[in-house]
């Protein structure tokens, strides 16, 4: 067995259930690249400012890039004796290369070292999420382009509200994604600043230069207090907050595609390599992918709200609660990058059924409320419009037919403000066309929204 870093304190070794309960190298040697990154930093503004020699970094360079081809290759041996990834790394080093290896750690914690990790790996990650999320929006917007005409119903409850286009309506989820893409790029921004110089929570006596630090490693600046910046995960919570915005927003989608794939509603078909069928019945095609999706949404929320938890009550500064940040945070990244990866390639395969949708818009008197619009145009107080139309509707659905339907003569028995211009108003597409201001649904509009998020999906 290897003995401790600190085994100089302590006269006994500690369990070995105590170990595996201690140990965190099984999920975050995920970390290794960063922590090397990390050491090679750290070593390089030692010995610029003369702590380090010359020699013992280069000693610290070699062998640090040995490790990091074996971690690469697979063929780095972890050991749950040492711990955590840190440990794992430094004394490997150390076995390598002799004492530059134990000089390594000088005037560094592992608390200032692993916050910096995480950093790290979370600003990279969130590099992928953006790619993932432009890639997505991108799928989308190809969809509203080839559907900026297609009428489909709009709801509100459920229940047929309003034409809209199915452009129109894919735009909408656009702009939810646009949105997260900018929260994440904004949670980056306190993301990127270094911890390292906190060393275990009050910083160091050696003459450190924490400004090129963060310069080697492409921070923006230097967390400005080392209490603050070994103990506070508020970054990963935000991350897990703007991720869990995103699941919830792919989660109402999900279920929208679910519905309209339902034969009940029959809007869309979904490619076959997104669907399962049954063992037992063998009509069936399940929409599994948006249902997984909606079920990882709960999972991802699950993630924010442990993050969150784990964070109160802890008193100033590094507590080992910590080392319990990781595998919901990785967890988080994974899920919502397989997510938004699945989900660009699931859009590129539906298939849209205009017919259908089209009948649904007809059978709910989708065009009441530009009725009664009209009849305000005619210079009827919308309140009395409104009733006239009620009425026209409830007699309509008695015959069981759309208010377009009726003839002028039964319309004019609701009020004789209504001329044969009606007609052009109470079709769909009439309907749709009159929405043409930024935010509407006229087909114009969406061509509009879908020219503007081309040009800032490109930039
Ligand atoms: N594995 C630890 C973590 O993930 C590293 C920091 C440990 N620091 C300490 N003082 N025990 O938080």
């Amino acid at each position: 067995q290897d003995s401790h870093a600190w085994s100089g304190r302590f006269s006994e070794p500690v369990s070995e259930l105590v170990k595996t309960y201690t140990a965190s190298v099984n999920f975050d040697k995920r970390l290794a690249e960063f922590d090397i990154q990390g050491s090679l930093a750290h070593a390089q503004m030692l010995a610029e400012a003369g702590v380090l020699s010359a020699d013992d970094l280069t000693a610290i360079q070699t062998g640090m890039a040995e490790i990091l081809a074996d971690i690469r290759e697979g063929r780095f041996a972890w050991s749950v004796d040492l711990e955590d990834v840190h440990m794992n790394v430094e004394r490997r080093l150390t076995d390598k290369i002799g004492d530059a290896g134990k000089r390594l750690h000088t005037g560094r914690s592992r608390n200032d070292q692993v916050a910096t990790d995480i950093r790290l790996w979370l600003r990279a990650t969130i590099d992928t999420v953006v790619a993932h999320l432009v890639e997505l929006q991108t799928s989308l917007v190809d969809l509203a382009d080839a559907h900026a005409d297609t009428v489909m119903p709009g709801f509100t409850h459920l229940q047929v509200a309003q034409p809209v286009t199915f452009g129109h309506h894919m735009l909408a989820y656009v702009e939810m994604l646009a949105r997260d893409a900018e929260r994440m790029q904004d949670v980056r921004k306190r993301v990127n600043r270094l911890p390292l110089g906190s060393a275990a929570l009050a910083g160091t006596t050696f003459p450190i230069n924490r400004l090129r630090t963060a310069e080697l490693l492409g921070f923006d600046d230097v967390c400005q207090n080392s209490l603050d910046a070994v103990s506070d995960r508020d970054f990963a919570i935000e991350f897990t907050a703007a991720a869990s915005l995103v699941m919830v927003h792919l989660s109402r989608l999900s279920e929208e595609l679910i519905l309209w794939m339902s034969p009940r509603v029959g809007f869309i078909d979904i490619a076959d390599r997104f669907c399962t069928g049954s063992s037992i019945m063998p009509q069936k095609k399940n929409p599994d992918v948006p249902e997984l999706v909606r079920g990882k949404s709960g999972r991802v929320v699950g993630h924010l709200m442990g993050l969150i938890t784990l964070m109160k009550s802890q008193p100033l500064a590094y507590n080992k609660d910590n080392q319990e940040d990781k595998e919901p945070l990785f967890d988080t990244a994974d899920t919502l990058i397989d997510t938004l990866r699945i989900y660009a390639d699931m859009m590129r395969g539906i298939t849209v059924k205009p017919e259908a949708m089209r009948a649904a818009v007809l059978q709910g008197f989708a065009t009441a409320t530009d009725l009664a619009d009209y009849l305000v145009k005619k210079g009827l107080p919308f309140r009395d419009s409104h009733e006239v139309v009620a009425l026209a509707v409830r007699y309509a659905e008695t015959q069981g037919v759309d208010i377009a339907d009726l003839s002028l003569d039964k319309l004019r028995e609701f009020s004789a403000l209504i001329d044969d211009d009606v007609f052009a108003v109470l079709t769909p597409e009439g309907s749709l066309a009159q929405r043409d201001h930024v935010g509407g649904t006229a087909p114009n509009q969406v061509r509009a929204q879908v020219a503007r998020h081309r040009v800032r999906l490109a930039g």
